[in-house]
């Protein structure tokens, strides 16, 4: 493999740009979606400068399938005047989970819980090598937002409410999925959401943050510093507002900060139909490079960018910068020599290797809250094991938002294992399923519930937002499988399946064992080796706990962060056997 150096790449970028029109070069600013009906025309009359995939149509049915979309759709591109390489982008932010039989790891709050930056690195090069075996050379990982707000939909697309911890991770993640970016092995990174999308008031999705500049410096920027130290390709704006200005259209933090202060020559993206939602020419010139001009906003973008070089209103030195920053990404990326990604690399997907790791990284999160009379481990010989709630035997639900699909799923998937079937395989005694409390099985020796929350992610996840009625709390359908057991004086462990710290502290307390899981993706036996003590915790709470909903009022208006308040359990707060 033959890696340019910095220098020559630069002298590339150069040449290619002299070549460039204005139509070519607004091309290379466009992001279109695969499946779009003119995509393919687009691509080559457009000269469209990068594909995404997210929720929809998939690209084909196997693996190969969806190399073979892309590679369509590159060959495209090559035929143009100047030949230059598509990037492929995909939201692969807990292993490639828009593929049906990835490995699916852990959600980042639960990487956040393992505090180990070599597990978080290997995830992301297994992440990577998967993203380029179904045709990607780039993703939107990872999120490196400081949520202060558990109300927030997103929370667990995070690692941690600690700046340093997810200061530490994001390296790991960085490292791991780029490595050495010529290598087709490895993908180009995104940071995201730019700046400030885990830090508004009321933990509203794209609201508004009023942390005053110093704070925002003091908490949010480090992760970002860290990830362009570690070169990474792309940063990905935020759809929420700083002080009222929107992060799209921010040049201070865009152009100022994050450009010219932290030295950033990668490519600053736009969240989805970022260009026409927050303020067309306003947020090229306030720095963005790439529109994801999806959903029928190609025409005006490109249109409306022409326009204003024309009128003066968007200087063309503004342009050239943006075209340079793609461009020297895909020269990075080793594109322009290996623009097809490797059919071999197709055998590796899901594989018994990737998955072990995300055992365990599954192991290595799962946070132990409470442990009474030692009834964890759990002997494997237990006569009769009842394992409760729906969460227990759907992959789908332990999973979480961006899975298989955007929201996520809640049946099964390909290639998972649930926690059911993980807790079936260890023990040695009888386990039966008891999907709601039936009164068939309170002769049991012990119970192990599975309760928690229901797939979400962005807006629909907010607690508070109109499309639910989603509480900090469990249900009360949830409440009462964990009564039910206990009442009948059952032993009971539970596992909280949930994507943030929820408000439990009565289900704690009338529960003998406590265990927050996160949200854990496909290998649910990582559950099981828990449990029946094969392993020992070592998971450290990556937010601090609630104790009651009434508490989190103080951290979420802008007096978050109310040092009066005390949590049940703090950050950092994690028990062992
Ligand atoms: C999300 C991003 C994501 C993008 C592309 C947006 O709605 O905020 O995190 O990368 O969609 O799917």
């Amino acid at each position: 493999m033959k890696v340019s150096s910095k220098a020559q790449i630069e002298q590339k970028v150069e040449a290619l740009l002299e070549l460039m029109t204005l139509e070519e070069k607004i091309g290379q600013m466009s992001q279109i979606r695969h499946f779009e009906e003119s995509a393919d025309k687009h691509v080559t009359e457009k000269f469209i400068g990068s594909i995404i995939h997210t929720q929809g149509p998939n690209p084909g049915k196997t693996a190969l399938g969806w190399q073979k979309r892309f590679i369509k759709l590159q060959k495209k591109a090559l035929s143009t005047r100047l030949g230059i390489p598509l990037l492929f982008a995909v939201d692969a932010v807990h292993g490639q989970n828009t593929f049906e039989g990835a490995t699916i790891f852990p959600h980042n709050v639960g990487l956040g819980a393992t505090g180990n930056e070599n597990l978080v690195q290997e995830i992301a090069e297994i992440t990577a090598l998967e993203s380029q075996a179904t045709g990607f050379n780039w993703v939107f990982s990872p999120c490196v937002a400081i949520p202060f707000n558990e109300k927030w939909g997103r929370v667990y697309e995070a690692f941690s409410e600690s700046t340093e911890l997810t200061e530490k991770l994001t390296r790991a993640s960085v490292k791991g999925h780029q490595g050495n970016l010529a290598d087709p092995k490895t993908v180009m990174a995104t940071a995201k959401h730019f700046v400030g999308d885990g830090a508004t008031d009321f933990g509203v999705e794209g609201g508004n943050t009023s942390l005053s500049r110093a704070g925002i410096k003091e908490r949010l920027l480090a992760p970002y510093r860290m990830a362009v130290k570690e070169n990474v390709g792309a940063v990905m704006a935020s759809f929420n507002t700083v002080s009222g200005i929107s992060m799209h259209a921010h040049k201070s933090l865009i152009t100022d900060v994050l450009k010219a202060d932290m030295n950033f020559d990668g490519i600053v993206v736009s969240d989805w139909k970022g260009y026409s939602r927050f303020g067309k020419n306003d947020i090229i010139n306030a720095g963005i490079d790439m529109i994801m001009a999806v959903d029928g906003d190609l025409e005006d973008f490109q249109k409306g960018v022409k326009r204003g070089v024309e009128t003066d209103t968007i200087a063309m030195s503004r342009i050239d910068d943006a075209v340079k920053r793609i461009l020297r990404q895909k020269f990075r990326l080793g594109l322009f020599e290996n623009p097809f990604p490797d059919s071999t690399l197709v055998s590796k997907i899901g594989i018994k290797k990737h998955r072990n790791v995300a055992r365990q990284a599954v192991r290595e999160s799962i946070v132990l809250l409470k442990n009474k009379n030692k009834v964890l481990p759990l002997d494997k010989e237990t006569k009769k094991i009842v394992v409760v709630g729906e969460h227990a035997n759907s992959s789908g639900l332990q999973s979480g938002g961006w899975t298989v699909n955007w929201q996520g799923t809640k049946e099964n998937y390909k290639g998972a294992t649930t926690i059911l079937e993980g807790i079936k395989k260890h023990a040695k005694g009888n386990v039966v399923y008891d999907k709601e409390p039936t009164q068939n099985h309170f002769d049991a020796d012990i119970a192990i519930i599975v309760v928690g929350e229901t797939p979400y992610a962005e807006f629909f996840g907010d607690i508070g937002h109109e499309s639910n009625t989603r509480k900090l709390t469990l249900t009360e359908e949830h409440q009462n499988y964990i009564k039910t057991y206990s009442e009948k004086g059952i032993k009971t462990i539970v596992v909280l399946v949930s994507g943030r710290p929820l408000v439990v502290t009565d289900q704690i307390e009338t529960s003998d064992a406590f265990m927050a899981t996160w949200l854990l993706g496909s290998e649910g036996d990582g559950v099981a080796e828990i449990i029946f003590g094969d392993f020992n915790f070592s998971g450290k709470l990556p937010h601090s706990w609630p104790k009651s909903e009434e508490d989190y009022k103080g951290k979420y208006g802008p007096n978050f962060w109310d040092k009066t308040i005390q949590p049940l359990y703090p950050l950092g707060y994690g028990l062992k056997y």
